[in-house]
């Protein structure tokens, strides 16, 4: 059907352009979902661009999450600094904490269990549990809302419109494999679905992307006037 074409098209275009970064896997070689859950932290408020060197050298210092819980907070905070928001640092060392004493090292495999740890919202649970575990989870930031308002033309404003977001992506995403799914959406939205002068000629989606049908693709997403 439509989707299962869709998400195969993203694969493809994935598998030859998908950005190298250093929490991905080698392709075939298996994630860490400690690298996974980093990156995710360090990424939520920061640029691709600037997380890359902090997150060597949290690697290289704590190679596993045993490690990070037994350092003292304060340095994690002093490795930390410069990252900015300084709250993702503490609840960091917190988070490692909680998965080595009450989870025996390994972080939860699902959205549940993930959800709720120190640091831990809807957005990074999905995101580790597709990623680091191949859990069919919705994974949604503002690179995908971008992509999927203009596959669809949603007219409805964010805000409002994150619902159904959510669903068209839990309709597009491939259960074969979740967490190339949710890279493979970041990705086009970070490098041809971009806010201004999207690359539509060389989407994958092109053929059935209905903003660019009608040429309205930088009206997407629709926002509230603030
Ligand atoms: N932004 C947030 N998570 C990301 C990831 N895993 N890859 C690329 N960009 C991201």
């Amino acid at each position: 059907d439509a989707s299962r074409h869709h998400a195969a098209a993203l694969l493809a275009w994935y598998d030859r352009h998908r950005r190298r970064l250093a929490w991905r896997a080698l392709p075939g070689a298996a994630v860490d979902p400690y690298r996974v859950w980093l990156s995710e932290i360090m990424l939520q408020q920061t640029t691709v661009k600037a997380v890359g060197p902090y997150f060597a050298r949290f690697t290289e210092r704590w190679p596993t999450v045993e490690a990070l819980a037994r350092s003292p907070v304060e340095e994690v905070m002093k490795t930390w600094a410069g990252l900015g928001y300084y709250s993702r640092a503490r609840n960091l060392h917190a988070c490692a904490l909680a998965v080595a004493e009450r989870h025996g090292g390994r972080f939860p495999s699902d959205v549940e269990g993930l959800r709720g740890l120190p640091g831990i919202g809807d957005y990074t649970a999905s995101a580790i549990a597709a990623i680091a575990f191949d859990r069919p989870a919705a994974v949604v930031d503002g690179n995908v809302e971008r992509v999927v308002t203009r596959l669809d033309a949603i007219e409805t404003e964010l805000p409002a419109a994150k619902p159904a977001i959510k669903a068209r992506v839990a309709e597009l995403l491939d259960s074969t494999r979740p967490g190339d799914f949710a890279q493979a959406m970041m990705d086009l939205g970070a490098t041809i679905c971009t806010p201004k002068r999207p690359a539509c000629s060389l989407c994958p989606w092109q053929a059935s992307c209905a903003a660019r049908k009608a040429g309205t693709q930088e009206t997407y997403p629709r926002k509230a006037p603030k």
